[in-house]
């Protein structure tokens, strides 16, 4: 495995990188479903090279406003007791089955980083550009994942939008969840699922 290149400040870059790999990777790029990844999630340096090129995205005004938060070996199932809590405390009629699978979530692969939305809100970059680079950041490690070896899956699901398990995973009251994103091996590959033809969505503009 080539190690990650870490250009320096100021070094000559290539403006652009002709690959059918990539174009193949790309036009091919699949998800899988948090329930179908089992282990081998990425080796630690893995995982930092998906984190590194996860930040490699466009930033208006270099704002930054995303962070980390890994959750993998004890610490999953660790989280899924909160899980279990939140759930209880949100469904008291939940059946004992119902909150076994939300204590098993984070179980689903071995490695779950949560992006954190972590915008600077009185900054000249508009907010809605800061969200815009942090859905890119989930975009590429999705890629990168994909690209060493490993499947992976975006999600949200209820936990992302309950204030009390945000504040357990460290959230400060500004902060949201970008995604769980999921990364392990998949246990099968994935299908095709229906795509939007992207011809059906342009129009060219013409001056009337
Ligand atoms: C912000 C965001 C949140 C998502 N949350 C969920 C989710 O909670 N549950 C789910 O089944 N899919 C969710 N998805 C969709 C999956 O990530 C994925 O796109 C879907 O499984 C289809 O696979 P594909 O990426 O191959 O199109 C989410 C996608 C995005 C962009």
């Amino acid at each position: 495995m080539p190690a990650t290149p870490k250009p320096e400040l100021g070094d000559p870059l290539k403006a652009a990188h002709p690959s059918d790999e990539t174009l193949k990777l790309l036009s091919l790029r699949r998800s899988t479903t948090a329930v179908m990844l089992t282990k081998p999630g990425p080796t630690d340096d893995q995982l930092e090279q998906i984190l590194q090129i996860g930040a490699r995205v466009p930033d208006h005004r270099r704002v930054c406003p995303y962070r980390f938060v890994i959750f993998e070996d004890e610490a999953r199932a660790e989280f899924g007791k909160t899980l279990a809590e939140a759930y209880r405390r949100e469904t008291p009629a939940a059946e004992e089955a119902a909150i076994a699978q939300e204590a098993g979530r984070f179980l689903r692969a071995p490695v779950i980083v949560a992006v954190v939305f972590s915008p600077q809100t009185e900054h000249r970059t508009p907010v809605w550009e800061q969200t815009l680079t942090t859905g890119a950041v989930c975009q590429n490690m999705l890629i990168a994942a994909n690209a060493l070896g490993y499947a992976a899956q975006w999600l949200t699901e209820w936990y992302a939008y309950n204030r009390r398990v945000l504040t357990q995973i460290g959230l400060d009251e500004h902060e949201q969840i970008a995604g769980f994103v999921y990364i392990g091996s998949a246990k099968e590959d994935p299908r095709e699922r229906q795509r939007v033809d992207a011809r059906s969505l342009v129009s060219h503009w013409q001056n009337n």
